[in-house]
């Protein structure tokens, strides 16, 4: 059943050209010209009475909605909070009639993000769900329901339904944008038809599982190390920590790279490694800057960038890893796929039980 992959981590990763083409599925038409929402249930009155859209997620479900944000905002235009299902009850948040609350869960039964989900609904808002699960809990509990197709994902560190919930966010802010007219035909196409080659990308990226395996190796023997980013490289940044955490037990932390000087600086010593996401343009000469910082103290960088940018990049980094040029907004479900396949290496160079980590089950059904 793991189809030829020694572990359901490895062949899950390779299931994501496929998980991304089935979450498009029917939502971008063949030509990338016209997007669609069929599953949301409300009327364009409805959808322009939305004020504000909270988040809520756990773990690396919460990290697609830290990207998810940002996408929602730069094309709908609608301000977004994201948070951990478990803070969030508990801070009061002002949900109101005018609130959509988006919980984002790939099994459907996380404890918190039902509770959550239920918190929302009893206030008086409007709940979508993206989940990976038909039927499951969450999907029956919400008004709406936008199922990423990854299919059944088996090992405990949760890789092709992340970005499928990165593809669905796509699909959310595109929709959205369309039915409030935030931005026009053409600008949401020229997006859509970009999606559409993401597969094709990625699968350009799992040929180079080589080479960060290499990177890997040389990872594994460290015991602390950073990931750095601005903006949505920050998002993803923390998932690429999550997971590198969760399976090799290695300590890492991410980090905004502006906040490094803040205080983590002083972790910086001789050798200790530092993985920098690169691949936002407007961002770019700013992390830069950040690693040089770093690289001052003695750290030893990896730059994550894209192709365009590799000569530039190249010249401030140690080693350097280059993924398929794409647009800013769509980076992370192309940057995140490295990540994935640098900690399932490091794991697997430790000798630890890759799809079963130690301490963690699959769905986590208690508060
Ligand atoms: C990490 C991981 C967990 C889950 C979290 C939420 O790889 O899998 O952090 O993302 O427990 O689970 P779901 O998405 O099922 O609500």
């Amino acid at each position: 059943e793991k189809a030829g992959f020694d572990h359901f981590m490895l062949k899950e990763i390779y299931e994501q050209p496929k998980a991304y083409r089935e979450t498009m599925l029917g939502r971008i038409s063949e030509d990338g010209k016209s997007v669609q929402l069929k599953e949301i249930g409300m009327t364009v009155e409805q959808l322009k009475a939305i004020r504000k859209i909270h988040i809520v997620a756990c773990g690396t479900a919460y990290h697609a909605g830290l990207v998810g944000k940002t996408v929602i905002e730069q094309l709908a235009r609608i301000p977004v909070e994201t948070d951990v299902a478990s803070e969030y009850r508990y801070r009061n948040p002002i949900i109101t009639e005018d609130t959509l609350v988006i919980v984002v869960s790939q099994s459907g039964e996380t404890a918190d993000t039902l509770a959550a989900l239920r918190e929302a609904k009893r206030c008086g808002a409007r709940v979508w769900a993206i989940t990976n699960v038909v039927g499951s809990s969450v999907a029956r509990e919400a008004d709406d329901v936008v199922t990423t197709w990854a299919g059944p994902e088996i090992a405990v560190a949760s890789t092709k339904a992340y970005s499928s919930q990165l593809i669905a966010f796509y699909m959310v802010g595109l929709y959205l944008a369309q039915s409030l007219e935030t931005r026009d035909q053409a600008f949401i196409s020229s997006i859509a038809q970009e999606m559409l080659t993401l597969p094709e990308k990625v699968e350009t990226l799992l040929e180079q599982a080589q080479t960060v395996k290499q990177i890997a190796e040389s990872i594994a023997k460290h015991s602390n190390l950073f990931f750095i980013g601005r903006g949505l490289d920050f998002a993803v940044a923390q998932e690429g920590s999550l997971k590198l955490k969760e399976i090799s037990y290695i300590h890492s932390e991410a980090y905004a790279a502006g906040e490094l000087k803040h205080g983590t600086l002083a972790l910086i010593e001789e050798g200790t490694p530092v993985i920098a996401l690169v691949t936002q343009e407007e961002l770019y000469e700013k992390t830069l800057s950040n690693i040089k910082e770093v690289k001052a103290r003695g750290a030893h960088v990896l730059g994550v960038t894209n192709n365009s940018n590799e000569g530039e990049v190249a010249k401030s980094v140690d080693e350097l890893f280059a993924i398929p040029n794409t647009l800013p907004l769509l980076t992370p479900a192309l940057s995140v796929i490295p990540l994935q396949l640098l900690s399932y290496y490091a794991s697997l160079a430790l000798g630890h039980d890759v799809d079963k980590p130690r301490n963690l089950a699959k769905s986590v059904t208690v508060e």
